[in-house]
């Protein structure tokens, strides 16, 4: 069905903005259909109902098999349209949209289940991170204990923190093999000096989730602040953020989320707001009538905000919550379970693959790593890519020397198939 230029802007809902879009843009965007209702969710056939949600990507190219949400998740549907009316509404008005920021700020409080004062809405995972590292006043000889699968986004803020305060930073190794490990890892490193522990809640190498509550526990009884990188958690599985124990939390929009590229949350207890002194700060952040005169921060985690943002990607954020929401977030996290699972049985039966994330309920979720000693990850990774099209993600972290497959709401058991087999040619042939 061909539509015309005014019924296309109807539908995606530009109306009068029409006139203003940029031709690039149009084109782009006429490629994108406009969304439809889910269907009820029927247990005797679910793949009805996930090929529905796959329907809701349509800007997925679907020439390639896409397991690289870890590293960045595709915008759905109705994130994009979001994006872009937003951005076309107030690029017209020229105006920046601040006060679309309340709204979308009590979306993600919902969906964390936190209070919206304490929710700061950040460009990634690392903003949040570097929020706690350069906020907490830390001295010379204080100590954070992190986890050795840190992404540089987790470990670069702390070692900041150790190049300009001498702060001295301890690394644990994540134990795959259980919860206890993980906690005798970690009470191993902690001395008086113990001021942080970070955890990535779950690890971005091999999808290891760690104890966080536990920790956290841990952490407080020593009080040290327990600051978790969410970054591979947010929007993998629900959780409340606050029975993770942690004081603070941050994670990225455009990965399990499925957000606009360049949007994140950090979450802060809202009684520990005083305890990280802003850094990046301006206007929004506080208040400053009067020159000279005395800033007062705003009362919430807006303080850690500042300047001119993007309405339309907080906007869009906020509409990836939701969809999220329609979709059902246990049976997110329930399918990316399946899906590994299915993956995992089918990658047993190849001789030469060693599986590195742990299989236990509870231990892992929707990522799978695993590692064909015979070939290495580039090359592994390389033919994966260029010879069938299936987007993976190579792991060079701590010489793991692996393939990294995450799997999410569009992906389906046939892909998991395909990359079974790929990856039995490509070692027969090695
Ligand atoms: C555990 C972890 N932390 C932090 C990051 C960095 O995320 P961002 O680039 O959104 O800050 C990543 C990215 O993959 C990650 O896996």
């Amino acid at each position: 069905m061909t539509i015309n230029r005014k019924e296309f802007l109807r539908q995606v809902g530009l109306g009068a903005f029409g006139a203003l879009a940029a031709p690039a843009l149009l084109a782009r965007e006429t490629a994108i259909a406009p969304p439809v209702a889910l269907p009820a969710f029927d247990g005797q056939k679910p793949e009805d109902f996930w090929r529905a949600v796959r329907a809701q990507y349509a800007s997925l190219d679907p020439t390639l098999v896409y397991f690289n949400t870890g590293g960045l998740g595709p915008a759905s549907t109705p994130v994009l349209n979001a994006f872009t009316r937003v951005m076309l509404e107030r690029q017209k008005e020229s105006d920046t949209g601040h006060e679309q920021f309340a709204p979308a700020r009590k979306v993600a409080a919902r969906f964390f289940q936190a209070q919206p004062e304490e929710i700061c809405l950040t460009r990634n995972t690392t903003e949040g991170t570097s929020i706690v590292a350069s906020g907490l006043r830390l001295a010379a000889g204080d100590e954070v204990i992190i986890d050795s699968h840190a992404h540089p986004g987790g470990s670069i803020p702390w070692y900041n923190q150790h190049k300009i305060r001498g702060v001295v930073v301890k690394v644990f190794e994540p134990d795959p093999a259980g919860p206890d490990g993980n906690l005798e890892r970690i009470r191993a490193l902690i001395t008086a000096r113990t001021k942080v522990i970070q955890i990535s809640h779950v690890t971005s190498p091999t999808g290891i989730i760690l104890p966080a509550a536990a920790i956290g526990r841990l952490a407080h009884e020593h009080g040290a602040w327990f600051h978790i990188d969410g970054a591979q958690s947010g929007g993998m599985f629900p959780f409340a953020v606050r029975d993770l124990g942690c004081d603070s939390y941050a994670t990225s929009g455009h990965k399990w989320l499925g957000g606009p590229h360049e949007t994140g949350i950090f979450f802060i207890r809202r009684e520990r707001l005083d305890d990280v002194a802003p850094s990046g700060i301006g206007a929004y952040s506080g208040s400053l009538p009067h020159l000279p005169g005395e800033l007062t921060y705003t009362p919430s985690a807006v303080r850690y905000e500042y300047g001119t943002r993007n309405a339309a990607s907080v906007v869009a954020l906020a509409e990836a919550l939701k969809f999220q929401e329609a979709i059902g977030r246990e049976r997110i996290a329930d399918r990316g379970r399946t899906l590994a699972a299915h993956l995992r049985r089918g990658l047993e039966k190849i001789p030469g693959v060693e599986i590195l994330t742990p299989a236990e309920a509870g231990l892992s979720g929707s990522i799978l790593t695993f590692h064909t000693p015979k070939l290495g990850y580039e090359k592994m990774f390389g033919k994966l890519w260029k010879d069938y099209r299936l987007r993976c993600r190579p792991v060079d972290e701590q010489g793991l020397d692996a393939v990294r497959v995450s799997l999410h709401v569009f992906n389906f058991p046939d892909e998991c198939d395909h990359l079974v087999g790929a990856v039995g040619e490509i070692l027969k042939k090695t």
